[in-house]
């Protein structure tokens, strides 16, 4: 079976594929290209279940198809995967009291939807996320599409947000969390020197596929250019409950052998809770670089 003629869509509006009968082991080139032609036609999500068998190796591959896979230096080496720098491990597993992989601590709704460092450029284009383990239940993700959400608007809004721009910050997010969790540290000088605020478009072109999205990571965005505070947040606000809306978001329930990959330039996404005292989540995460947004 090709992969184009195996695959089904993950939500009402088309946004999400996943992929059936692949074999991650047994990979060919021509499989990797029509892999990434459905990635682009669902506008950047795609899931492939049952790959359980699966080593680091054939992950980084198919990845390596997908863009150029990032190093991770800015994480502790402990959560690296022996012998393959790009893979991190995140989750709550742990070695004498230590963590031995990245935990993300994700609050209940609601929740942070985002695409991964808009704040920085060039911004990590796409990750994907491979299952290990998983706990009963929570600790799913969401997926939103930016392509699909921006497609669906009435074309007032369109034409009003059309040259909109927005401020993104590592700042503003860190602040965000710290909210959440006191015990957070504000961001030092070196880091606040290497992530400045950066201006991007509220609609973004997509470099391959020409189409138009939401690029509204919300949390990032600490202001709207030329709107008063309140005025931009209305805005900002109003947009992003129509684009985390059933008719584009899906929910990934994971099973051991997942794969997801998805594309930070025109989607969202965002971590769900689990009961992390009593349950392990483990996953292998990589992070690949490739052409920005249009103007970038
Ligand atoms: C990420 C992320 C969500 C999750 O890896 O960037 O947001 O559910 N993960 O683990
Ligand atoms: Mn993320």
């Amino acid at each position: 079976m090709t992969v184009k003629s195996g695959y089904s869509p993950l939500t009402r509006s088309g946004f999400g594929a996943e992929l059936d009968g692949l074999d991650l082991a047994r990979l060919d080139e021509a499989m990797v290209d029509e892999a990434m032609d459905v990635f682009h036609e669902a506008g950047g999500l795609i899931v492939i279940r049952d790959q359980g068998h699966i080593e680091p190796a054939d992950l980084l591959e198919f990845v390596t198809g997908f863009g150029t896979p990032e190093g991770n230096e800015k994480y502790d080496p402990g959560f690296l995967v022996p012998g393959y720098p790009d893979v991190l491990r995140i989750g709550n597993t742990k070695e004498n009291g230590r963590y031995t992989s990245l935990f993300i601590q994700a609050d209940p709704p609601p929740l942070l939807w985002h695409m991964d460092d808009s704040f920085r450029h060039p911004q990590p284009v796409g990750s994907c996320l491979f299952c290990l383990r998983t706990p009963p239940e929570g600790g799913e993700t969401g997926f939103a599409g930016m392509t699909a959400a921006y497609e669906g608007l009435p074309e007032d809004v369109k034409e009003r947000i059309a040259s909109i721009r927005t401020v993104h910050s590592y700042n503003h997010l860190n602040e965000l969390l710290r909210k959440k969790n006191p015990h957070r540290p504000p961001l030092g000088e070196a880091l606040l020197a290497q992530f400045p605020p950066i201006v991007r478009p509220l609609v973004a072109r997509h470099p391959e596929t020409g189409r138009k999205s939401l690029y509204l990571p919300l949390c990032h965005i600490e202001s709207v250019e030329g709107l008063e505070k309140a005025e931009g947040e209305a805005l900002l606000k109003g947009l992003q409950e129509h684009a985390t809306g059933a008719a584009y978001t899906y929910m990934h329930r994971w099973r051991p052998g997942d794969l997801v990959v998805w594309d930070n330039r025109c989607t969202l996404h965002a971590p769900t809770p689990f009961d992390d005292s009593r349950h392990e989540r483990l996953m292998y995460r990589l992070t690949f670089g490739g052409r920005q947004i249009a103007g970038f």
